[in-house]
């Protein structure tokens, strides 16, 4: 993989951006954007472990998964706040297949009253954001990374978000029942903050430590957001969750093998004005 060498012609790049073999976990896959993950993967020929929250159906979407691939994807119910579940993926996972090399941290926790005003955000709620978002990243971080940093090898996706460096503008939920809260915010930029931690403190290990930053990713928006987001987006119009997917491949590939402490942004330029 690291081959020493200035002969471009000795590389097979094609290959460098395959899956093959490799095992990648893949928490909240049953979401919006992990499902374009998921199948992403699998297309790049990588065996995926889907690990979500219960009743959003992993087992089944796995086996559907197996089926269409010829090889057996898992589903596994857990919550990524809780240590023992983590442990219990990392355990069925090296059961199973006996290695991991890629970790995509795509779980979010929206609560019912997600988009309270921050003046009525109740503990309750702001446990709950934080408490998934931030400690479930910790946890997977910890454990899984942990299996990786000692084996020499892996490679760690994390999500945060855009809100996570710039604050959001207000104006784009004009005339719409949606919102962005504080909550979200703060969890996410500890994501950010974390990953940015371990990047360095694993590099040594071989792990490499990365970030894709999605934004106005369209899941049947109201019109009237999607109006308000095309207005202000430089590309003038929402993304659509495959259109991210490619980034997670790139960085669970040894395509991007010198690759570490990076935020790609797929935010169609929001950031870049
Ligand atoms: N959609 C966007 O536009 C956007 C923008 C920026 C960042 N992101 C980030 O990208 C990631 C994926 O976004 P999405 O739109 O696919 O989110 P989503 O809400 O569609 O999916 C999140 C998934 O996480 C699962 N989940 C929730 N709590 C969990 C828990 N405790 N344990 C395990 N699984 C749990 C949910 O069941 C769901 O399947 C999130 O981290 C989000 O913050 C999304």
């Amino acid at each position: 993989m690291n081959l020493k060498t200035t002969d471009p012609d000795k590389i097979n790049f094609r290959e460098k951006f395959e899956l093959k073999e490799k095992v990648i976990i893949i928490t909240g896959g049953m979401g919006l954007i992990g499902r374009a993950f998921s199948e992403a993967c699998c297309q790049y020929d990588g065996i995926i472990i889907i690990a979500n929250r219960e009743g959003a159906g992993s087992k089944d979407h796995a086996s559907e998964l197996s089926k269409k691939y010829g090889k057996e994807m898992t589903g596994i119910t857990i919550d990524v706040a809780n240590r023992e579940d983590v442990e219990n993926l990392k355990k069925i996972t090296l059961e199973k297949y006996g290695r991991i090399d890629g970790l995509i941290n795509c779980h979010q926790n929206k609560t019912a009253k997600f988009f309270a005003k921050f003046e009525d955000y109740t503990d309750k709620d702001w446990d709950a954001v934080v408490e998934t978002n931030l400690k479930g990243t910790f946890l997977t971080c910890q454990i899984i990374g942990g299996y990786m940093a000692e084996k020499g090898n892996g490679s760690i996706i994390n999500l945060p978000s855009t809100y996570s460096v710039v604050a959001p503008n207000h104006n784009l939920y004009r005339g719409t029942s949606l919102g962005s809260p504080a909550a979200y915010s703060a969890s996410k930029g500890g994501v950010m903050a974390l990953s940015q931690y371990l990047s360095t403190y694993w590099a040594k290990n071989g792990v490499r430590v990365n970030q894709i930053t999605p934004h106005g990713v369209w899941n049947n928006h109201e019109e009237r957001f999607e109006k308000n987001f095309s207005e202000m987006s430089p590309l003038m119009r929402m993304s659509y969750n495959h259109e991210v997917a490619g980034a997670a491949v790139f960085l669970l590939s040894d395509a991007s093998s010198y690759v570490t402490g990076h935020n790609l942004v797929v935010d169609g330029g929001w950031t870049a004005w």
